[in-house]
């Protein structure tokens, strides 16, 4: 079962009783706070255009109030829109009739919450067939693949635990696998892990990506936190003001930051550790030189390794190790600084 991409199209959002008389005047420009002051009305998302990866995971960021649970809502509709659409696999979900949108969300979409949101009274395995109970799927099937699950997400040995007798970290897992016995196509995360501790928190992103290396769901993924987005994002989009201000890989948003919001994002993000070799590397001019640095190679550890070798230029080698581009040391360390300042940066970008 492949995994569709999503795509977001035109998406608009404003909350209050009469949202879509306002949505011309919100087309011609009309601003969030004119909006809220002069009609009472919230301007929730505007203009959202998105490609959403199949099999990929999308990382949705911005500040708190930028519209990033308003939508991810919209992706199983627990949101209705104000204009727009959320296509899957070609099919609006706006437009899906009732009986069509129980059935996509019982078994093409899967939370994970924040909260957990486990059910107290129920122990580990009995909240991770919880899903498959509703879908009514006999009992003897929903133990096997639940448990498939608990396995996966390393809690064996815990099925009969109670909720409060795990740790925040625990609890996490229990969501995650009760999402994945669901076999849904689209993980939707609404910042999973924010709540827990920072070394938990990388612990459970090598768990959905070590999972993800095989699932290959479509995941929806919203942090405040920049360092989990360019670690979990195939694609990256940051709202502010209900408004997409740029998207796409980590890399070009760290390296090209749209404007002074993106570079405040970006701004505390270990470049060294994000930014490949091969973004930074100018074509090959004549013949390779220096060491050989593969493709993907991260600039803090091309950088060691040039060192370490004596060597003040590379060249970077693709998967068959064929020479694809040049990478002297300066503009390793060069592309690993912070830029101070945006005009600056887009003054040394050019
Ligand atoms: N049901 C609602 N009625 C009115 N306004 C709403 C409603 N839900 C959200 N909003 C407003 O829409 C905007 C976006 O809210 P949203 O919850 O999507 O932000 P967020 O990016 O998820 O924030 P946070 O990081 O705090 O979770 C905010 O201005 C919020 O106040
Ligand atoms: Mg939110």
């Amino acid at each position: 079962m492949a995994s569709h991409a999503i795509e977001i199209r035109n998406l608009y959002k404003i909350f209050g009783p009469n949202g879509v008389d306002f949505i011309d005047r919100v087309k011609a420009g009309m601003s969030k706070s004119e909006l809220n002051e002069k009609y009472g009305h919230v301007l929730g998302l505007q203009d959202i255009n998105i490609s959403m990866p199949a099999g990929g995971v999308m990382v949705v960021m911005g500040l708190s109030g930028s519209g990033k649970s308003t939508l991810i809502r919209h992706i199983n509709r627990l949101i209705e829109p104000t204009a727009g659409e959320v296509l899957y696999d070609g099919v609006d979900v706006c437009r899906m009739n009732e009986a069509d949108l129980r059935d996509f969300r019982r078994h093409k979409t899967a939370m994970v919450f924040q909260k957990f949101a486990l059910l107290p009274h129920r122990t580990v395995i009995e909240n991770t067939v919880y899903g498959l109970e509703i879908q009514g799927v006999p009992a003897a099937e929903r133990q096997k693949r639940a448990r498939h699950w608990i396995e996966r997400v390393g809690l064996s040995g815990f099925e009969n635990h109670y909720p409060n007798q795990l740790s925040g970290g625990m609890q996490q897992r229990v969501g995650l696998a009760r999402a994945l016995t669901n076999d849904a196509d689209i993980l939707l995360m609404d910042e999973a892990y924010s709540a827990l501790d920072p070394l938990i928190r990388v612990d459970m992103q090598t768990v959905l990506l070590e999972l993800q290396k095989e699932l290959k769901k479509t995941v929806v993924f919203i942090t405040h936190d920049l360092d989990e987005a360019l670690r979990l994002g195939d694609k990256i989009a940051i709202l502010r003001d209900g408004k997409v201000v740029q998207q796409g890989t980590g890399q070009e948003i760290v390296l090209n930051p749209a404007d002074d919001y993106i570079t405040a994002f970006v701004k505390e993000v270990n470049r060294g550790r994000v930014i490949n070799v091969e973004t930074i590397m100018t074509p090959l001019a004549g013949n390779p030189e220096g060491m050989p640095i593969a493709a993907g190679t991260v600039l803090e550890a091309a950088a060691r390794a040039m060192t370490a070798a004596n060597q003040t230029i590379a060249h970077v080698v693709d998967a068959s190790n064929r020479p694809i581009g040049s990478i002297p040391l300066a503009a390793i360390i060069a592309s690993m600084v912070t830029p101070a300042e945006h005009d600056q940066h887009a003054q040394a970008a050019a």
